[in-house]
Parts: C-alpha cells; structure tokens; sequence
C-alpha cells in the first residue's frame, strides 16, 4: 500500500465549534495516518510457522492495519461534510429523506437516537447490496462495519469529538452537527452512487 498523507480541511464556517476542539479532533486523524504508514512499512510475512490466531506480529499489525484504515476513512467523510456551509436541505437527499422516513424531523429523530446510542459512529447509507437507504452506527471504527454500504451523512460521536466543548453532551452535539452539515456534500455523494454526477468518488 502506497504511504497516504493527510488532506487538509476549511473549517472557517463551522459554527459552535472552537478551533480547540476541531484542531485537537484533527490532529487525531493525522495520528492514525501515521499509524497505519508504520503498519504497513513494518508488516511483514516472512515467516508462515509464526503466523497463528492467537498471537502473532502479523495479527497486530493486521488488527492495527483495519482500525487505523477505516478510522482514516471515516474521519475524513466526517470532516468532508462538517463545513458549516449549504446547510439548508435540498435535492437529492432531501428527496430520499422524504421518501424513506416520511420526513426529516423522523429522519432526524432516527439518526439522533442511533447517534446516542452507539459509541463510534453512525451514518446514513445507501446499501449496494439491496438499493435501500437505511441509519447505522458502529462502536469503533473497525467494529460493526456494513458491507456494500455507502456512506451519505458521516456523524462520529467519540467522545472526542466532542468533549472539549460540550462535555458529556452528546444531544447538543448531534444538534450542533446537523447545523454545520453540508448538503452539498452529501448530494454529491448520492449523485455519484446514483450515476447522476459521473465523476470521481467525491470522497477520493
Ligand atoms: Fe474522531
């Protein structure tokens, strides 16, 4: 695997935010880019009689490898659509919404509840496997993850994403996430699956 850098992100208009709180959260990220770059130089298979389930240098690094790599993903979907700006629904999600939960103060109702509920993340998604668009959420970044499903609408809801500036108040969190969400950004990841925007993987 190619070494990865870490992309940057204008976090100018987030609101209810301090720059603390995003820079600390930020740097986070940058951490597990460091980790899986040292994961993947160090890996090695060199010999199979020390390879087992139970302990093994390859199994640590494969563990690390999986946490380190999904939690790169997941916060930058996260930051990507964290921007304070088009924050006003509209177009294709909008539509999805309505169609799938009726409406978006049942939508929202539905997110804010996994969100409180689970302990790393949770999102909107639209599943390859059966075309359906349905809210999950994970304990970690590597525990719980759905395959084929796409991500729309990332949330995470570590503590660390949060704690600097709401303390144990995930609810206001939430309520302060969906008022910097982007829409711009999550339409786009809807048009790309749905081949109405036939360009690179906005998240690419
Ligand atoms: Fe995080």
């Amino acid at each position: 695997m190619n070494k990865i850098t870490a992309k940057n992100y204008n976090f100018s208009n987030v609101k209810f935010f301090t720059p603390m709180q995003l820079s600390e959260h930020y740097n986070l990220y940058t951490r597990y880019i460091d980790c899986l770059n040292k994961v993947n130089l160090e890996m090695s298979y060199s010999d199979t009689n020390e390879c087992n389930q139970n302990y093994s240098s390859t199994r640590s690094a494969q563990k690390s490898k999986t946490f380190c790599f999904d939690a790169i993903k997941l916060h930058e979907l996260y930051f990507e659509n964290l921007t304070g700006n088009n924050t006003t629904i509209y177009g294709s999600i909008s539509e999805v919404i309505d169609d799938v939960f009726g409406s978006y103060s049942n939508f929202f109702e539905k997110f804010k509840c996994i969100a409180l509920s689970m302990r790393g993340w949770v999102m909107l998604c639209f599943d390859k496997y059966n075309g359906e668009y349905y809210i999950y959420g994970q304990d970690s970044h590597d525990d719980g993850v759905m395959l084929y499903a796409e991500p729309l609408i990332v949330l995470d809801v570590y503590e660390h994403s949060y704690m600097i500036d709401y303390g144990t108040n995930r609810s206001l969190y939430v309520d302060v996430f969906f008022e910097n969400l982007d829409f711009k950004v999550v339409n786009s990841r809807i048009n790309y699956l749905l081949n109405l925007e036939p360009k690179e993987p906005p998240h690419i």
